[in-house]
């Protein structure tokens, strides 16, 4: 009988040679479940998307009450659906007055899309700027700005005029000049490496950006809805953006994107030509019921507060002869070992500790560790004790 790993590499299109092809039949709060039992504590939360862990019951509640009520009526824009406007309006209120208008969106790469076209259609300008190691999304204009070649120079040519400038090289902002359109930039760099900006460095942006009539759009789609321990990397730094782009947690574990501006900067879509961004299922009202419902979670459990505190457990508890340094703040860390291929070999074999971890994109002597924020301290010390076990076997078996 063929099965059911079989059929997934014979019919599924494949993005890897080598995927971790763990087959998963159930998934509740950290845990995630394989067929016959077995249980893996999810240290990844889909990549930052599960922050209120997987299922939470709110969240299902949100979804069935939606269900029974409509799903997909009409193109995004044009109906009054009831969990767009409370959802836009819960976000909008713990956002700086100035961004106060949700545009949302199926994906975290369709809203950089929808904030690179915002910001040119606003300025009447075609540059833009981006940072090295950066990483925005894998459709054209989102692969247009990614910081490294890896992953897109056999998709050239990407969008023109767009320039790379490096993470933290103050010298290079003098890039921002009387044409360019906007600034994109993750105020934290996950892809990376967990890359934090430096002392300053958001704040240089935003300035050159206002002497030059340039628009500053932040990307939080990994470090939004309290990862880092602040709600936004906004609270953190301080700094206020004119377009924020959100997704992965946005959703509650259901696809969800949003670009958000302020309504003066949003309205540049209404006209010449109108219609300037066009989405059939942006905005999906169960997708919004979820969201909903999980950022509703985050504020009342307070998640964000605790997850400072999270943090500190993992690493006190987290010492192996193998961890060189851990990055980050709040739930959003990365461990750098000694070499890249302890790296592969901790990810490829978490799941046989009961764990599951990840890649960065950008820095392979790291792995990644975000559980949903709903992680308790007891949960994160069995995670430390599997993580240096599965450390131990990773040297043993280097020197075989
Ligand atoms: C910072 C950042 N921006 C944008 C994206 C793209 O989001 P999506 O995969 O939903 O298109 C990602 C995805 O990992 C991301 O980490």
């Amino acid at each position: 009988m063929i099965t059911d790993r079989q059929l997934f590499l014979l019919h599924l299109g494949q993005t890897s040679k080598d995927p971790l092809l763990l087959e998963i039949t159930r998934a509740e709060g950290v845990y995630m479940y394989g067929p016959t039992g077995q249980k893996y504590l999810d240290l990844i939360s889909g990549v930052s998307v599960s922050n209120t862990g997987h299922r939470h019951p709110r969240v299902i509640a949100a979804i069935r009450e939606q269900t029974e009520a409509y799903l997909h009526l009409m193109v995004y824009g044009e109906l009054v659906q009831s969990p767009q406007i409370k959802y836009a309006r819960l976000i909008v209120s713990l956002l700086p007055v100035s961004l106060d208008n949700c545009y949302f969106v199926n994906s975290g790469s369709e809203a950089v899309e929808g904030a690179l076209k915002l910001a040119k259609k606003y300025t009447g300008r075609k540059k833009i700027i981006y940072f090295s190691n950066a990483y925005h999304g894998s459709t054209h204009g989102a692969l247009s700005v990614q910081g490294s070649d890896k992953y897109r120079e056999s998709f050239k040519p990407l969008l023109p005029e767009t320039q790379q400038i490096g993470f933290n090289d103050f010298s290079a902002l003098g890039a921002i000049d009387d044409s360019t359109a906007c600034v994109i930039i993750e105020p934290v760099q996950s892809e990376a490496g967990i890359i934090n900006p430096a002392e300053g460095f958001l704040e240089e942006i935003r300035q050159r950006c206002n002497d030059k009539g340039a628009l500053l759009i932040f990307d939080e789609v990994q470090t939004g809805f309290g990862r880092t321990g602040s709600l936004f990397a906004i609270d953190r730094f301080g700094v206020i953006p004119d377009i924020l782009v959100l997704a992965k947690a946005l959703g509650g574990g259901m696809p969800l994107g949003a670009f958000i501006s302020s309504r003066e900067i949003m309205s540049a879509l209404i006209e010449e030509p109108q219609l300037g961004h066009i989405t059939t299922f942006g905005g999906h009202p169960v997708c919004c019921a979820a969201g909903l419902a999980s950022l509703s979670v985050i504020l009342e459990e307070k998640l964000t507060e605790q997850c400072e505190a999270k943090s500190a457990v993992f690493k006190r508890e987290l010492r192996h002869k193998l961890i060189k340094e851990i990055r980050g703040e709040g739930l959003l860390l990365a461990v750098r070992l000694a070499d890249p291929e302890y790296v592969r070999y901790a990810i490829k074999n978490a799941p046989r500790h009961g764990i599951i971890l990840d890649y960065f994109l950008f820095c392979d002597d790291a792995f990644r560790i975000a559980p949903p924020l709903t992680i308790s301290n007891d949960e994160i010390n069995t995670a430390c004790r599997q993580i240096i076990s599965l450390l131990d076997d990773a040297m043993k078996n280097r020197k075989k």
